[in-house]
Parts: structure tokens; sequence; C-alpha cells
């Protein structure tokens, strides 16, 4: 099975759990938390899975949407001109549809974006049937491009939803 590394950001500690039950249902090493990870971390993985919430605005957390500490805003910069071809992503995103209708989860967008930028493979894409909301800029050729968890309004479906996420990731790269 390919080695898989699971990095995440968080304020609130939602995304760091889901980190966890993502980890243990792979047998992965302890997932790191992006505010002590480097580029080099990463790239010692051939896989990466990638958990952010969105916070201020539709924005990925950091120091500017209020996060207690440094986080995905000030990881993501230290990405540019990295190499990242051959190396397959998943990126999960939580968020809550009920609050935010219109940026939900649009934090993955900007994760998205930059790892594919980078040259890697993106994998991992999730229907929006199920939810409730009414526009998210991670919505790409009507898909989410990562797996989209609310803990605050669907927490029951969380399992189901990941299990079948990660069904498909482990096809996916064999
Ligand atoms: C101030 C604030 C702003 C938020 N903004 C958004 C948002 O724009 N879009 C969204 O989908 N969720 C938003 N959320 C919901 C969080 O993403 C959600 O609570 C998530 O589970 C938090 O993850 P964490 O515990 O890992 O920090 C916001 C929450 C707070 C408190």
């Amino acid at each position: 099975m390919a080695k898989v590394g699971v990095f995440f950001g968080t304020d609130t500690g939602n995304t760091r759990r889901i980190a966890k039950d993502i980890a243990t249902a792979l047998g992965a090493a302890k997932p790191v938390n992006i505010r002590n990870a480097t580029v080099e971390d990463m790239l010692a993985y051939d896989t990466l899975i990638l958990g952010t919430p969105t916070y201020g605005e539709g924005q990925l957390p950091g120091l500017s949407t209020g996060n207690a500490t440094t986080s995905w805003e000030e990881f993501l910069p230290t990405l540019a001109g990295q190499d990242f071809s051959g190396k397959k992503v998943a990126i999960y995103g939580l968020g809550n549809q009920k609050s935010y209708p219109t940026e939900f989860v649009d934090a993955m967008i900007y994760l998205y974006e930059q790892f594919k930028q980078c040259g890697a493979t993106m994998i991992g894409a999730w229907d929006t049937e199920g939810y409730n909301f009414q526009v998210s800029k991670a919505v790409v050729d009507n898909r989410f491009v990562g797996l989209a968890l609310d803990q605050e309004n669907q927490k029951d479906l969380t399992p189901a939803r990941l299990e079948t996420w990660l069904k498909m990731l482990t096809e996916a790269w064999g």
C-alpha cells in the first residue's frame, strides 16, 4: 500500500479529530498539524491526505482569520515552486453549511489549486448530493474537490462518508 501522510490545520480540533480517524483507518503515521510541518515533511510521502477547516469569509485558517496559531494560510506560500509531480493528493474540508451557505468548505479550493500547480495528481473529488448549501468555491465541475464534512449539522453522516471516501482513495492509489 502507498505510504500515506496525513496533515491538517485546525483551530477548535474538529479537523484534527478527523485526521486521527483517517490515520487509524489507514494504519498511517500520526497526523501532523500543518503549523509544525515543512514541505520536506510532505515530500517524504507518495500520497497525502490534507485536511482544512474554512474560517473567516471562506478562507484558509491562519492568523488573519483569528486562528490561535499559524496554519495553512502561512504554510501555503512555502509551496511556491515546489515539485509534487508523481504525488497523489486528496483533500478533506470541514465547514458549516447552515451558517455559511455561500462559503461552504471554500478553503479546500486553495489547497487544491496550490498542489495542482505544484504538479500533484489530485484525487478524491466528492458528490455534492446530500448537502444543503448555496455556493462553494470548492465545487469544480459539479463536485467538491475533496470530501466535505460538517460536524455542526451532519455529524451523523461523517463516519459513512469517511468510509466511502477512504475506500475510493485506496482503490485510486492501488
Ligand atoms: C468565525 C468562524 C468562521 C467560519 N467560516 C466558515 C466559512 O466561511 N465556511 C464554512 O463552511 N465554515 C465556516 N466555519 C465553520 C468551521 O469551518 C467549522 O466549525 C469547522 O468544523 C471548524 O474546524 P476546526 O475545529 O478544525 O477548527 C466558520 C467557523 C467560525 C467559528
